[in-house]
């Protein structure tokens, strides 16, 4: 068994200079869905390899290129570091992200989301706290404490952090495949921190992810936003036809209208559906996190098989509708309805799209409209599972026993990360995400934190995984 202990002893001497490390990221707004925040992205991937030159890591960085459809912009850059060069080392790639969602204090923030605040419970609140910033930092942190333990990083470090996550990891996909035989050419395991455990007491290890194929539907008609008093009954209206639209996608049970979809997904297996009895999930975790009793299914297996082996379709917004207090007799002449399909084993990316958009045309021609409809796929990652009987996985559990005093449970995740995926098919090694977050952190929404047991306990976690998996796969 390692000897951890010192690790582990100075991981809580750090402690304060760990939350401050996640203060000056969490202020960094590294937005990359708002083109305003563009350089704050850019920034906070210089800050990061800083971070990890400051460590005495290497770092280059690869240009992405433009972003594609808005050519005005610049990707924010990858950053591929290096901590270690020991041949006689296993190499661990890291991967990671260092943008975040949107977030405005007039959404209903209790404090500034981009001022860590730290409540008399020890959770930290700020954007990008649990979502990604916090695991980034914590395989930062724990080179930091074994270099003042005086313990040797028993792995390689390979990482690849990326700013373009929250926008389906636009451009990586090409810098993995021209790396592949070059800077990831020795990749041994690869390890993801950027996921949550179910509830807020067990840790779980995660095998498995949905896809996302993520859509638009634009409607326009009038040459300009119209008077509804004066023009109101003489002209199609956008809004109208896209609501309509909109409407046939998913009914209030969360079941897909669409034809053909049901069709794509894998049935489940006797042996698959045994899997959901023993994970450590109530309903009151799931109506914990959701912050209310509104969930559709009665039992946590039916639950968690929505979560993460089922399809959902979700309707995300309306560009172009109005949308601030107060009324406005407008009528909006062109607005763009966003939603999302998570996919799961076999939906094929393609497939879906051909059901999507056929099911759109349909839709809009029963209306008779003439206002005019464009189709767009915004972008699509597929679903990811992986073996969790290898050696990667085996440290993981070994790790969090260590840590936590229990076994973790096995999960899939119901949000996606596509690079997962590619990973594991251009690399061909095992992939395994380890989280740090738990089910309460509200990832995307409000008031997103990690709590600081998790930040600290979780900066553990990833350490003792190294030694766990360096003894797993020893050269
Ligand atoms: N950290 C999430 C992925 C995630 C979400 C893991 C929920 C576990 C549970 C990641 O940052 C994320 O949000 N990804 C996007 C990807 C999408 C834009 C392709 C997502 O899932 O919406
Ligand atoms: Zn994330």
């Amino acid at each position: 068994m390692p000897h951890l202990d010192p690790y582990f002893k100075q991981v809580d001497s750090l402690q304060d200079a760990f939350i401050e490390r996640l203060r000056e990221a969490v202020a960094i707004p590294s937005i990359s869905s708002e083109d305003a925040r563009r350089p704050d992205v850019v920034k906070m991937g210089h800050w990061l390899a800083g971070q990890i030159k400051a460590l005495g890591g290497t770092v280059e960085l690869r240009e992405l290129g433009k972003q594609p459809g808005r050519e005005h912009l610049d990707l924010p850059p990858c950053i591929l570091g290096r901590y270690g060069n020991d041949p006689n080392k296993v190499n661990v790639l890291l991967y990671g992200h260092y943008d975040v969602q949107p977030a405005q204090k007039s959404d209903g923030w209790a404090t500034d989301p981009f001022t860590l605040h730290i409540d008399e419970k020890d959770r930290m609140y700020g954007r990008g706290s649990t979502d990604d910033k916090g695991p980034v930092l914590g395989w930062l942190n724990a080179i930091e404490a074994h270099q003042k333990a005086g313990v040797d990083v028993p792995v390689n470090l390979l990482m690849c952090f990326e700013g373009m996550e929250e926008n389906g990891s636009e451009g990586l996909d090409d810098t993995i495949r021209a790396e592949k035989d070059k800077f990831f050419k020795d990749t041994d395991v690869i390890c993801i921190s950027d996921n949550y455990w179910l509830g807020t007491e067990k840790p779980c290890l995660t095998y498995g992810v949905r896809g996302c194929n993520y859509y638009s539907v634009e409607i326009s008609g009038p040459g300009q936003d119209l008077h509804s008093g004066v023009y109101g009954g003489t002209t199609h209206e956008p809004m109208t036809d896209l609501v309509r639209v909109m409407n046939s996608f998913v009914d209030p049970d969360g079941k897909i209208l669409i034809k053909g979809i049901d069709e794509l997904v894998a049935p489940i297996t006797a042996q698959e559906d045994a899997l959901y009895g023993p994970i450590a999930f109530t309903m009151q975790d799931l109506h914990e996190s959701l912050g209310s009793t509104v969930s559709i299914h009665e039992t946590k297996e039916e639950a968690l098989k929505h979560k993460m082996r089922y399809p959902s379709l979700s309707l995300h917004g309306i560009e172009g509708a109005f949308y601030t207090p107060g009324a406005k007799t407008v009528i909006p002449a062109k607005v763009i309805g966003k939603f999302s399909i998570r996919t799961v084993p076999n939906m094929e990316i393609d497939e879906v799209t051909k059901l999507v958009e056929k099911h759109v045309n349909d839709e809009f021609a029963k209306l008779k409209s003439k206002n005019t409809m464009k189709f767009h796929i915004v972008h699509c990652g597929k679903w990811w599972v992986e073996d969790f009987n290898h050696p990667n996985y085996t440290a993981a559990a070994k790790a969090v026993e260590r840590v936590y005093g229990v076994k973790p449970d096995m999960t899939r995740e119901g949000g996606s990360i596509p690079v997962t995926l590619t990973f594991q098919e251009e690399l061909k090694k095992n992939v395994l995400l380890l989280p740090m977050g738990s089910s309460t952190d509200a990832a995307h929404s409000i008031n997103e934190k990690l709590d600081k047991r998790n930040y600290i306990e979780g900066t553990k976690l990833l350490g003792a995984y190294l030694h766990y998996v360096a003894g797993e796969l020893k050269k």
